[in-house]
């Protein structure tokens, strides 16, 4: 790209010369991929491409903080997950794809950074306990457990993350890597990077019973649904309970059927019309339902046809993790010299 300046001298367009920031983010693989993580994440992870230096990899290790008792699908999980990556435009040629657990430099900046951690500074972070109620059936009381946003402090401090794109609840997560990569530099110089959160902007978007979309609670659309799923889910999904015939008018505000035609129907001139009839009791769930369904295939229709190419091709997947998790494990290398020359373990 080069443009014209007012001297109509021909220069180099200033991207180009300046090295992108980096920005850095994981997912843990303990299912497969649902609409939540498009809208939460991985909606937002694509278009980051363009501008950034982007690093995301498979969190295996966070998932051992609560499955440790079950590992087996682990690995299944973290390679369907990244199918799901590449289908939704995650690009192996831009973008570094890697596995946190073949890159076990993060183990070690995990280690010292917990030197300077004190403990109640983790025990304050509002998931720890919340997590811990909410999954009451799992033993939560490890340290692996309590060192969950420390581990991920390591893994954006590792590659000088500048931004970290994230959903809402994982702000307090951030807030604690800032303040352990001030605390780190305090003792040692200046060596690791303080990451930002960069909010996802969309919204977060309900299961189909309304509840928060979760797969323990089967009511998620997955990514790897086929058209019939979708039909059949978008069919079966909570709308306002008030109206139980179609001449009743209802609410479109806080009602998920209307906030799934917001997030993935792009036709605006028809939800504000499904919206205008559903207020006066003008229009049969049916419709408004089928029409939603219809756009959500239209959305979903380009990332499947990828993911089929993606599966015509197993080992592909693979190949692209195993490269990603050298170079990144190249630069984790670097950053972990530096590491130990700040805290002079130098021999
Ligand atoms: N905690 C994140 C989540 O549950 C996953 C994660 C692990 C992560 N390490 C990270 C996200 C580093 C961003 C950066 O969504």
């Amino acid at each position: 790209t080069r443009f014209r300046n007012v001297t109509g001298v021909q220069t180099c367009a200033l991207p180009i010369l300046t090295p992108r920031a980096r920005v850095v983010s994981g997912m843990r693989p303990t299912g497969r991929l649902h609409l939540g993580h498009l809208v939460g994440a991985l909606g937002n992870w694509v278009p980051l491409q363009d501008q950034y230096d982007c690093f995301y990899f498979v969190a295996d290790w966070h998932a051992l903080t609560s499955e440790y008792s079950n590992t087996d699908p682990i690995t299944g999980y973290a390679l369907d997950n990244v199918a799901d990556w590449l289908a939704a435009g995650v690009d192996p040629e831009r973008s570094t794809i890697f596995v946190q657990s073949l890159v076990p430099e993060h183990a070690e900046l995990f280690l010292l950074l917990s030197m300077v951690v004190p403990i109640p500074w983790l025990e304050r972070v509002p998931t720890y306990k919340e997590q811990q109620e909410q999954l009451s059936e799992k033993d939560l009381s490890t340290l692996g457990f309590l060192g969950y946003p420390l581990l991920q402090t390591a893994d954006v401090a590792m590659y000088d993350a500048r931004f970290v794109p994230v959903g809402d609840d994982q702000v307090p997560h951030l807030e604690l890597s800032r303040e352990v990569v001030r605390r780190f530099n305090q003792f040692y110089g200046d060596v690791l990077v303080e990451p930002q959160p960069l909010l996802t902007p969309v919204s977060r978007l309900p299961g189909l019973d309304n509840r928060k979309m979760s797969k323990s609670y089967g009511n998620t659309i997955d990514l790897s649904d086929d058209a019939d799923a979708v039909t059949k889910k978008v069919r079966q999904m909570y709308t306002d309970p008030k109206r139980i015939r179609a001449d009743i008018p209802g609410t479109v505000e806080g009602n998920p059927v209307f906030m799934y035609h917001d997030a993935f129907n792009t036709d605006t001139a028809e939800v504000d019309d499904l919206k205008a009839r559903y207020r006066e009791g003008k229009v049969g769930d049916v419709e408004v339902k089928t029409k939603l369904a219809k756009a959500m295939n239209a959305m979903l229709e380009p990332m499947r046809e990828r993911r089929r190419e993606v599966a015509a091709n197993p080992g592909r997947v693979r190949e692209i993790v195993v490269e990603g998790s050298r170079k990144a494990r190249t630069i984790a290398h670097a950053t972990m010299e530096r590491v130990r020359d700040a805290v002079k373990l130098r021999y």
